[in-house]
């Protein structure tokens, strides 16, 4: 389980306009649902699959997400001499965790997000999690995407039905879904409805192989002006192949304001504080209407 996965990318550096104003100066990754930030989630799903080195690649206005992962001293010493143990347990859970962060100085796109990590990841399999896409603990994508990858020794990626109306917020995949497991025959960076070969999207989970690095080092503009991964992995097809993994549900598009919503109210309705009372207040607002 997760023995040949050691490494975790975070590209962190994007703009976050589709939530404007809240993005405006503070990063989309800090975003909380109930009281966790994304990127944590993204992390924690990570350490769930015996992940132990992470790399951020973050731009600017992106400090919190450091400090949010320092070690915060004064804090600490004030919970612990409150006798606040659960806080201060919740607060170090991952201090012991080593995370490196590269700075990428314009926002060319993700595909460039991601080649700033090559020093770092060097020469073996490693994930990448795009941290708003929130996935349900419950749900261990990840750690299935890695036991998938354990059997195909190739890249894999996830997977979700979507509206075929929603084709253009995805990287859609061309092939034929079998057991879950599908070889990708065809990959374009968000289609037109009309032109898109499925309604099968890329969601932000990937195990990715370092000859990737070759491909993006090349790799040219795309959809958007950007370096687009999807372009990337299309080249990388023509050398060796490509899984999609369809997950089974439990993600949210947490970095658009509905999604966010949504995963707002199913977090808080699982959370053993909050789910009664938050219940009871749904009721209410419904039966009042
Ligand atoms: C990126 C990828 C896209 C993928 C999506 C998943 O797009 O380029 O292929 O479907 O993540 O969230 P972005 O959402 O960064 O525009």
């Amino acid at each position: 389980m997760g023995k040949g996965i050691r490494k975790a990318v975070f590209p962190a550096a994007g703009l976050g306009t589709r939530f404007l104003p809240a993005t405006k100066a503070s990063p989309k990754e800090m975003l909380p649902i109930v009281d966790k930030p994304l990127i944590q989630y993204g992390v924690e799903e990570a350490v769930d699959c015996g992940i132990d080195q992470f790399i951020i690649i973050t731009g600017k206005n992106k400090r919190a997400i450091e400090d949010h992962f320092d070690t915060a001293a004064e804090l600490e010493e004030k919970l612990r001499n409150g006798g606040k143990d659960e806080m201060l347990k919740e607060i170090t859970r991952l201090n012991k965790i080593d995370f490196a962060y590269i700075r990428q100085r314009t926002a060319l796109g993700l595909g460039h997000a991601i080649y700033c990590a090559r020093p770092f990841v060097g020469n073996e399999a490693f994930a990448v999690i795009l941290s708003d896409d929130v996935i349900d603990p419950d749900f261990k994508v990840l750690k299935e995407m890695v036991e998938v990858y354990e059997k195909v020794q190739s890249p894999v990626i996830a997977i979700q039905e979507v509206p075929k109306s929603e084709t253009n917020r995805y990287g859609i995949i061309d092939g034929e879904l079998q057991d879950g497991v599908i070889k990708i025959k065809g990959m374009v960076e968000k289609p037109d409805p009309k032109n898109a070969p499925s309604n099968l999207a890329i969601i932000g989970r990937y195990i990715l192989t370092p000859d990737i690095f070759d491909v993006l080092e090349k790799q040219k503009p795309g959809k958007g002006g950007e370096i687009q991964l999807t372009d990337a992995l299309i080249s990388l097809m023509a050398k060796r192949p490509i899984y999609g993994y369809k997950i089974k549900g439990g993600r949210y598009d947490a970095g658009d304001k509905l999604g966010y919503l949504m995963a707002t109210v199913d977090f808080a309705l699982k959370n053993s504080e909050l789910a009664d009372p938050f219940r009871e207040f749904l009721k209410a607002r419904f039966s009042a209407k």
